[in-house]
């Protein structure tokens, strides 16, 4: 029987999602099909009984749902649990739903990818919401050794280092004094998003060349954040590699095959241009 997967958030329609998912499933000669569906915040809990009822096989959940949704599920993936948020659900062969957390680990899977592994280099995030906390998490997990958090407020910072019981929180004023210190800087703050503010968090201005840059931000591709670290040689990974392989692992969750990441990132890269 076709299978089918969907993905639920608020909104929902610029998501690139379907495209991505049904395009693998066409490669790879898969009967399934993913559909997004737009679910407000009251509506959650109905829509979670409609997608089991109707037999949905799993889905994706984004804004503003993805701590909302973990009462709902049966079981929750102890990284999922640590990151208290759920971006894919999966429908067990009992009927039960399990939650999962790829966002992090989708974030290392595309920096590695893109520049190699890097363990030893020292990172910086920049930001403290929800992504920067699954990214943190997904490094620590990854074995990146020493991890430094700069924040507009820097108490949210500090709570991340704590839970993750190492690392060093800090202003963004110190940050950008000691920028030449880091071989690896990340830009997870909601800064660069397309319809934002369009400044960055912090100067760029002590960028050593070649440093690592990564902005969590995949539209527009190349954020102030990228243009500013690409005029300065830095390599540059864009939020891109991020969204393809969170979907990619929750492919894998869903299916247990691991879908081609590089042939979507140049069709996706087509499609945002
Ligand atoms: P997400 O879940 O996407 O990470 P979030 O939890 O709302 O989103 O977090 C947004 C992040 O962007 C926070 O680190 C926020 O800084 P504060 O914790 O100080 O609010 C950061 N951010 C948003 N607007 C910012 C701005 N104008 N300058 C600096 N940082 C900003």
């Amino acid at each position: 029987m076709k299978k089918w997967f969907a993905v639920i958030g608020d909104p929902i329609a610029h998501s690139k999602s379907p495209f991505m998912h049904n395009t693998w499933f066409h490669e790879m000669g898969i009967d399934a099909t993913y559909i997004p569906i737009h679910v407000k915040s009251e509506q959650l809990e109905e829509a979670v009984a409609a997608l089991k009822l109707l037999g949905a096989s799993g889905w994706n959940v984004t804004i503003p749902h993805k701590e909302s949704i973990i009462p709902l599920l049966d079981d929750i993936d102890p990284i999922a649990q640590k990151m208290g948020a759920v971006n894919t659900v999966v429908r067990l062969n009992d009927g039960s739903l399990k939650g999962y957390n790829t966002d992090g680990a989708g974030f290392v899977h595309a920096l590695e990818e893109a520049v190699g592994k890097n363990k030893e280099k020292k990172v910086l995030m920049i930001g403290a919401g929800g992504a920067s906390r699954g990214i943190a998490f997904a490094l620590q997990q990854y074995g990146y050794e020493q991890i430094h958090i700069a924040n507009r407020t820097v108490l949210k910072a500090e709570a991340i280092i704590q839970e993750l019981g190492e690392g060093i929180a800090l202003s963004l004023e110190q940050a950008e004094k000691q920028l030449n210190q880091y071989g690896i800087i990340i830009q997870a703050t909601s800064l660069g998003l397309s319809t934002g503010e369009n400044k960055l968090p912090i100067s760029l201005d002590l960028l050593q060349e070649g440093t690592i840059v990564a902005d969590i931000v995949y539209n527009p591709l190349m954020t102030p954040f990228l243009l500013e670290a690409e005029k300065r040689q830095a390599k540059i990974v864009t939020g891109l590699g991020m969204f393809i392989h969170q979907g990619a692992i929750a492919f894998n969750h869903w299916l247990g095959q691991y879908p081609n990441t590089e042939k979507m990132m140049e069709k996706l890269i087509e499609q945002l241009k």
